[in-house]
């Protein structure tokens, strides 16, 4: 049941791990994604401590050799892993001991895996994060080109799923537009408490080495070092901020998926899915499903699932480093995912979607949505707005009576609500002059939007000039 193993913590222990405690703790099938931020973190500890002379410049390069070997092996997939060593941290330092030998033994010096895995963990989101803000960047220009390419489309717009009023298909799409600027806003200030650099913090209370976090921070392109040991090796705050924005941004995905099914079905009518990116049914052979916006929608619950997961397994943790935290990585590593699948399965089908503008078109025309024109008219005739938002009521309701649009009454009917009405009225109930006229900053008027593209491609450009990561999946 038990035996007593290489354990590089076994010195007080007596008797070895039982094996299914080994398989039980151990995190090695999780954590082995954080190799490369390890050794990275090791080179830098290594360099450090030769610096202020804790090892010798000679022990450093030995060490710092032996953690490269270890990097290539592991890239070249002749690694080999076993729960018996716990995590990626335990079996970088093993193997640089079968490597290197007794040096190996220093490599550890002022340091704790308490502020090894905040930092390795911090190093990996970071990478994460810039990634997915420039993945967030590939999409937004992927909005805005499609908003310049379809000025011409008019849909109504909807307030409770009811058609309300008509707007530019364009001004819906950079809607989005706004929703995926702010997700990478806060990705990018999520990126000032994530750059903190926490080693050096060991266990939980500092160490007695002279040593220069400073120095390690640079080393590591880190702008900040953590203030405070017991904070930096029991803080997940930026897990959690993390998450919080990627749960954010998923429910901008999940929405915008929601008006792709609905705008795909029969129902609506005004747009089709690429073929490549919808699936048929195995008994229905008129159907094309639009699955991938639905399973886009699906896992936004996955990742709202890993916020909650990371709350509440921090809720009520005792200071300093508690061994729950070893379960973050699980939900981190979830939402990474997900979120980055997400944006790569739309980047590409964006464009792709067909649109039907004359099914979008007819859209506006019926439903009444220019029951606000007409009363707008009125009261631009000096009816006071509650009067003549009775009138243009009482002329949708019979309108209705009669199967017609406001529209399709003639000059005489429409008199009958208001001898202020004039044949002018007719211009005013058009879709095209309803968009126009709603020309107040933000509002929908064709001239509106295009200065609104024109200001996404200007703040992007200068994005690019502020030298953000491009995008370089797919
Ligand atoms: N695998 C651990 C984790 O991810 C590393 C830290 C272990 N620290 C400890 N005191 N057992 O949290």
């Amino acid at each position: 049941m038990t035996h007593k193993s290489e354990k590089l913590w076994d010195g007080r222990f007596s008797e070895g791990t039982a094996k299914v405690v080994e398989r039980f703790t151990s995190s090695i099938s999780v954590d082995r994604r954080l190799y490369k931020h390890d050794i990275e973190g090791s080179i830098a500890h290594c360099r450090m401590l030769a610096k202020v002379g804790v090892i010798a410049e000679a022990e450093a390069d030995t060490l710092v050799q032996g953690l490269e070997t270890i990097r290539g092996e592991i890239e070249r997939g002749e690694f080999s892993y076993s729960d018996s060593l716990e995590d990626i941290h335990m079996h970088v330092e093993s193997r640089l001991n079968e490597l290197v030998g007794n040096v190996a033994r220093k490599l550890h010096t002022a340091r704790s895996r308490n502020d090894q895995v905040a930092l390795d963990t911090r190093m990996y989101l970071r990478e994460e994060s810039r990634n997915i803000i420039a993945g967030l960047f590939r999409l937004r220009e992927v909005l805005v080109d499609l908003a310049e390419a379809h000025m011409d489309a008019a849909m109504p717009g909807y307030t409770h799923l009811q058609r309300a009023q008509p707007v530019l298909f364009s001004h819906h799409l950079m809607a989005y537009y706004e929703m995926f600027t702010r997700d990478a806003e806060r990705l990018k200030d999520g990126l000032k408490r994530i750059e903190v650099m926490p080693l050096g913090s060991a266990a939980l209370a500092g160490t007695t080495y002279p040593i220069d976090r400073a120095y390690t921070a640079e080393l590591l392109h880190f702008p900040a070092v953590s203030s405070n040991s017991i904070d930096a090796v029991s803080d997940r705050d930026f897990i959690l901020e993390f998450l919080s924005v990627a749960s954010i941004c998923m429910i901008h995905f999940s929405r915008f998926s929601e008006e792709l099914i609905l705008w795909s079905s029969a129902e609506f009518g005004f747009i089709e899915l690429p073929d490549a990116f919808a699936t048929g049914s195995s008994i229905m052979p008129q159907k094309k499903n639009p699955d991938v916006p639905e399973l886009v929608r699906g896992k936004a619950g996955r990742v709202i699932g890993d916020l909650m997961n990371m709350l509440t397994l921090m809720k009520s943790l005792p200071l300093a480093y508690n061994r729950d935290m070893q379960e973050d990585k699980p939900p981190l590593f979830d939402a990474v995912d997900t979120l980055t699948a997400c944006i790569e399965v739309y980047i590409p089908m964006l464009p792709k979607i067909s649109l039907r503008k004359e099914v979008m078109a007819r859209a506006t025309e019926k439903g009444f949505l220019n029951a606000t024109d007409m009363a707008d008219y009125l009261a631009n005739k000096g009816i006071p707005f509650r009067e003549a938002h009775s009138h243009a009521g009482r002329a949708v309701a019979e309108a209705q009576n009669l199967g017609l649009e406001l529209h399709n009454l003639n000059l005489e009917a429409l008199r009958k609500f208001s001898d202020r009405i004039e044949a002018d009225i007719f211009d005013i109930l058009t879709t095209e002059g309803m968009i126009n006229r709603r020309s107040s900053f933000g509002g929908t008027a064709t001239a509106n939007v295009k200065k609104a593209i024109a200001g996404a491609r200007e703040a992007m450009s200068q994005e690019v000039k502020g030298k953000e990561k491009r995008w370089e999946k797919g």
